[in-house]
């Protein structure tokens, strides 16, 4: 097998881990733990794929659900390549509105948290033809029933703003699985709603090998590195969302962050504890504050004790105003540089179209396709 996490040295941690083709949550969580460890020893040997959709700026959720560990990852000596999906924007509205604009936004978001465009790629894969060429193949080696049962597209499809599903809404995970697989990327980090896209990748990459790979491997089958940051949720105590006005985005003033934080739902009970089952909000108001401060929720709630909601609220503010400064203050000075920007996505975009058309020459060749 092709894929850089050694699959029989370390055969003994792995079993223990319990099998990854399951959509187990606990066996991706432990299985994460066996990787985590892999990537101290040899950082080298992984290539990371992650990304976002370019719908608006990043929140707090993002960050400190993913953002903060792709940098952490790379500081580590990973390859990241991370993709806007620009063509994913289209699965649950018509129109991907000031797409530019988000994009610009979703590079500045990344530069200012540190992904270093010397040493990781950062493109739009609507740039990068043969990344796209490659969704045709993998279309073909997966049933309608299976893509039917997926669970994050249901809910997405629940969700959507369009009275009809449109056939993108459906195939896309089959279009992620191209994003991951065309630079052979071995390790994908995901929170739990992305583990089935990550399934289907696995299968896609398997069933290709199996039919067109005459005894080797063409593509690696990805893992997924399961994000242990707790959920933040927004500031009405709901999921927190770019589409629901209730998240503090990396890009917000320190003033914009008061009123937000001054406007959260918490509860009536005056002393402050942490109690995520019973107090969702004025826990999510903790575990904020407490990732900011490298401390335990606990810990910031025995600081603030009986002083009731309005003191947790400072707490938070000034916690993530403190923690965020730096990263909006290089927010601000690479948004004075336009150019900048575009020469940093123009060059990933290069790279990354180095890359997906040797993959391509690769699967035209397994399939017999080169003419
Ligand atoms: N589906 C992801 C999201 O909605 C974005 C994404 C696109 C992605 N391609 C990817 C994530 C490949 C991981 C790997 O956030």
């Amino acid at each position: 097998m092709n894929t850089a996490v050694p699959q029989t040295e370390d055969a003994g941690a792995a079993a223990s881990a319990g099998p990854t083709d399951t959509l187990g949550t606990s066996a991706a969580q432990a299985r994460s733990a066996v990787l985590e460890e892999l990537i101290r020893k040899d950082p080298g040997r992984f290539r990371v794929l992650t990304g976002d959709r370019p719908t608006g700026r990043l929140h707090l959720g993002h960050f400190f659900g993913t953002l903060h560990n792709r940098v952490r990852l790379q500081e580590l000596g990973v390859e990241l390549f991370v993709v806007i999906a620009d063509y994913q924007v289209l699965t649950d509205r018509d129109v991907a509105d000031n797409l530019l604009q988000h994009v610009e936004e979703l590079v500045l978001d990344y530069l200012a948290i540190g992904v270093d465009p010397a040493r990781s790629t950062i493109f739009t894969h609507g740039a990068v033809p043969a990344l796209n060429q490659l969704m045709l193949p993998f279309l073909s080696l997966v049933s309608v029933s299976e893509l039917n049962r997926n669970p994050t597209v249901k809910d997405e499809i629940s969700h959507s703003r369009q009275s009809a599903v449109s056939g993108l809404m459906f195939t896309y995970p089959v279009h992620q699985a191209a994003d991951i697989l065309f630079c052979k990327a071995n390790l994908v980090p995901v929170g739990q709603d992305q583990l089935p896209h990550l399934e289907l990748t696995r299968t896609v990459a398997r069933r290709f090998n199996d039919r067109y790979g005459a005894g080797s491997a063409v593509f690696p089958q990805p893992d997924a590195l399961l994000s242990s940051a707790p959920l933040l949720l927004g500031t009405d105590g709901t999921k927190m969302s770019k589409s629901r006005n209730n998240a503090i985005t990396l890009a917000a003033t320190a003033d914009e962050t008061a009123r937000l934080v001054k406007g959260a739902k918490t509860d009536s009970e005056r002393h402050i504890s942490y109690d995520p089952a019973t107090r969702p909000e004025v826990s999510s108001l903790l575990l904020l504050a407490a990732l900011c401060q490298g401390r335990s929720p606990e810990q910031v709630a025995a600081d603030i004790g009986s002083a009731g909601a309005a003191a947790l609220k400072k707490v938070v503010t000034e916690s993530v105003n403190e923690y965020l400064a730096p990263i909006r203050a290089r927010r601000a000075e690479y948004g004075q540089d336009r150019a900048h920007l575009r020469a940093v996505l123009s060059e990933g975009n290069e790279r990354a179209r180095a890359v997906a058309d040797a993959t391509l020459a690769e699967v035209r060749a397994a399939m017999n396709t080169c003419y």
